[in-house]
């Protein structure tokens, strides 16, 4: 949308120059924004007026739809009666009540909960407790991780390290001691497949050549997303996550899930572990968790794990580790509202439900100009376009651009676009949303 020649809008906007943003190409942004004002529902309002159908649930986390009152309602409250208490050698009763509610949807035996702000903070809350664990069995030494290429576990220094995703890596420093697995994008072999790959399970074996490279006792733990989501919805190949756990139970390592955003319904089971069948020893979550109203996010852990930390001298920490908001009061009423609406509305199983409409309006772009490849899972799904010649990447940004000046919002990582509406999206809005998509590929050159 170039509203530069609007002067009425120009003059509403505030300054722009000040905040710096995130994930953000700032100068072209700049130079043209796109500002949302408000949200309800499936929809978007731009700063003109427009509605703009969420197709990316935000950032993969509005899995409730935008505006729901219970939770303004919840969040309302909780500041009035109790906007903050510390969590350190101090407690309040909603936290507890959360990990009791968050214990009764993860997969039977992770029902500790440890509380987090954001899915990076779970990501390296979840390496350091793993490390925390083998320490207190007397297996200190076990301190490698093993990522996988093209994983995206967030941004903190631990998240950067097992993560597998160029660009996020380059210009920092990662952790010593960690090891990739292959990534299981295989377009030659598995294009355009509906949910999971039929080839690519072996990639997991990959684990055993770095498990003889360094010595199993050396490793504390894997981690992987069930379906990488940032590096363009890819579901693992069939078998592929079975062999990694029977690998890690076989080693002794950890295995974790990083369900930041295939947690809360995005697979059509309330987690992708349950969907898939696989249960690991420790979840990453957040987004999902509140419906992305208040920042949050949590690790679930086997009990075991847990337990074998509750030990020491009585009176001693035993995990040096927390946030001054883990558990927050009104970050927890915000998840225990959004539980509900889950709960309620079914939420958490209706991508199940939706998944082959979804499917089918997806694979309808194979053959369309410029589609390299379609996958889907769940409520997730991706497209491939061919990159523009020395120009990758463009076609990516344009299709998104289009899509939001002509009334949908989509998300991009290069020339793969990726789509993952709030699961209270209807049949009628996949439609349309499909729509307007085809229309942006349509216009590309
Ligand atoms: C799988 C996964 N892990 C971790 C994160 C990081 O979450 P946050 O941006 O809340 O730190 C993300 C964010 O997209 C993610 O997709």
């Amino acid at each position: 949308m170039n509203t530069a020649a609007s002067p009425s809008l120009a003059s509403n906007r505030p300054d722009l120059s000040a905040f710096w943003m995130p994930f953000t190409a700032n100068r072209q942004f700049k130079l043209d924004p796109r500002l949302i004002v408000s949200a309800k529902g499936m929809y978007y309002t731009t700063e003109d007026g427009r509605e703009i159908l969420d197709g990316s649930a935000g950032l993969w986390c509005v899995n409730a739809g935008h505006g729901r009152a219970e939770i303004a309602n919840a969040v309302q409250q909780q500041l009035l009666t109790l906007d903050y208490a510390p969590s350190f050698q101090m407690g309040h009763p909603l936290p507890f009540q959360l990990a009791t509610e968050i214990a009764k949807l993860t997969p039977p035996g992770l029902d500790r909960v440890f509380f987090t702000n954001s899915g990076s903070e779970s990501v390296d809350t979840a390496l350091k407790i793993a490390l925390a664990y083998h320490r207190a069995r007397g297996e200190g030494q076990r301190t490698r991780f093993v990522g996988r290429e093209r994983g995206y576990h967030g941004v903190g220094f631990g998240g950067i390290s097992v993560g597998g995703l160029v660009n996020n890596r380059r210009t920092f420093v990662t952790l010593p001691g960690v090891d990739h697995l292959p990534h299981t994008h295989e377009p030659k072999r598995n294009a355009f497949q509906r949910g999971q790959p039929e080839y690519g399970a072996e990639h997991a074996d990959e684990l055993e050549r770095i498990v003889a490279l360094h010595g199993a006792d050396t490793i504390a733990a894997v981690i992987v997303e069930p379906v990488a989501g940032s590096a363009g919805v890819l579901p693992p190949p069939k078998g592929y996550l079975e062999r990694l756990r029977t690998l890690c139970d076989k080693h002794g390592l950890l295995l974790i899930f990083d369900e930041v955003i295939t947690g809360f319904g995005r697979t059509g089971a309330p987690f992708a572990s349950q969907y898939f069948g696989v249960t690991p020893d420790i979840m990453t979550l957040a987004k999902g968790l509140t419906n992305a109203s208040v920042p949050m996010g949590a690790v679930a852990a086997r009990r075991e794990i847990h337990d074998t930390l509750m030990t020491g001298a009585p009176g001693a920490i035993e995990l040096f580790h927390g946030f001054t908001y883990s558990g927050h009061p009104v970050a927890s009423a915000a998840a225990l509202a959004t539980l509900g609406i889950y709960e309620r509305e079914k939420l958490l199983t209706r991508a199940a439900t939706l998944s082959p409409t979804w499917e089918a309006g997806l694979h309808a772009f194979r053959g369309r100009r410029h589609v390299t490849d379609v996958r889907n899972l769940g409520l997730m799904g991706a497209i491939d376009l061919a990159p523009r010649d020395g120009a990758p990447g463009v076609r990516g940004y344009e299709t998104m651009v289009k899509c939001f000046q002509t009334g949908a919002l989509v998300r991009t990582t290069g020339d793969t676009i990726a789509v993952s509406p709030p699961l209270i999206i209807r049949e009628d809005e996949i439609a349309r949303l499909f729509e307007v998509l085809g229309a942006a590929i349509d216009s590309l050159d």
